[in-house]
């Protein structure tokens, strides 16, 4: 049985314009332990999706689908309790944004020691004792004086760090990480993949790494679900997708990586269908 199981997912929403399907009958699964990259172009819904498994959206959103099941039970209709139980600790999330993602008003170590003590009901001395294992865990060095600094006195990839220590503190079974390196400098991306596939590994987690870069596709996933404007377009274990493509999309996301490069400019994915329509 996966770990997590949608099917004919849907998401639409309402706007001055009308209705838009952000998410148009999408099947998703992961299995325990198992690493699943999501990727495609921005805007083809990927977050939605996962803000639609997490609870996430906003009202605007209408959401259905014919299953979405969580280690066999039905998440859709979870009551604030039940979700409350479910987000958070077995589930957690951590996005693109880490600065954004963190509140500019308080310590980082207020920050994580807040979500112990309200999600895992630590006390506040286990708390922040458990904070400083976690900075340790994540690689945050001098954990003692940084977990007293305010979000703007850490860098890019050390709140990233944060958020992944908040993200994994109450010991996930499944971690949704929507393009967490994107907003990173290069050689900083590479450390927090690194990071997050030694949790990964070391936690036992499943790990759905949401990502637009087939280059991160291809060091980190085990299966591979392509996503475009909203729908599947490929599904695929990672190494039947990068030998073996079957659509036209997942070719053109792979020809956009630097080693297929020709000339002094990338090749974008539109050139690519300009390619494929002149044929
Ligand atoms: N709250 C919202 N209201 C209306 N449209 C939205 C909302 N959130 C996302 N969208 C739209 O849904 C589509 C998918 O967005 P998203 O899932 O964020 O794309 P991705 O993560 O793949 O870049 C986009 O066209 C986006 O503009
Ligand atoms: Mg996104």
């Amino acid at each position: 049985m996966a770990l997590l199981n949608i099917k004919n997912l849907t998401v639409k929403f309402a706007t001055a314009t009308g209705s838009f399907t952000a998410v148009d009958g999408i099947d998703v699964h992961v299995d325990r332990g198992e690493v699943l990259a999501i990727v495609g172009e921005s805007g083809s819904g990927k977050s939605v999706s996962m803000l639609a498994v997490m609870g996430l959206l906003p009202d605007t959103a209408s959401i259905t689908a014919d299953e979405m099941t969580y280690d066999g039970r039905d998440i859709s209709n979870l009551s604030a309790s039940e979700r409350r139980t479910l987000i958070g600790r077995e589930i957690t999330m951590i996005f693109q944004e880490p600065v954004a993602s963190l509140n500019p008003s308080f310590t980082v170590g207020f920050q994580i020691e807040e979500v112990l003590r309200l999600n895992l009901g630590l006390s506040r001395r286990d708390a922040q004792s458990r904070a400083l294992d976690l900075f340790r865990a994540v690689g945050i060095p001098e954990p003692e004086a940084k977990i007293k600094a305010y979000p703007h006195q850490m860098s890019g990839g050390q709140c990233q760090r944060v958020m992944i220590a908040i993200a994994i503190a109450s010991n996930p079974r499944l971690l949704i990480a929507d393009e967490p390196t994107t907003a990173l400098d290069v050689t900083i991306q590479k450390q927090i993949l690194d990071l997050l596939m030694k949790l990964q590994e070391d936690y036992g987690m499943a790990l759905i790494l949401i990502t637009h870069d087939m280059g991160v596709v291809a060091e980190t996933a085990d299966r591979v679900v392509v996503q475009y404007q909203g729908k599947k377009m490929e599904e695929a274990d990672v190494l039947s997708l990068f030998e073996n493509p079957q659509s036209p999309y997942t070719r053109a996301l792979l020809s956009a990586l630097p080693e297929h490069a020709t000339g002094d400019r990338l090749p974008t994915v539109s050139d690519f269908f300009a390619q494929e329509t002149a044929r």
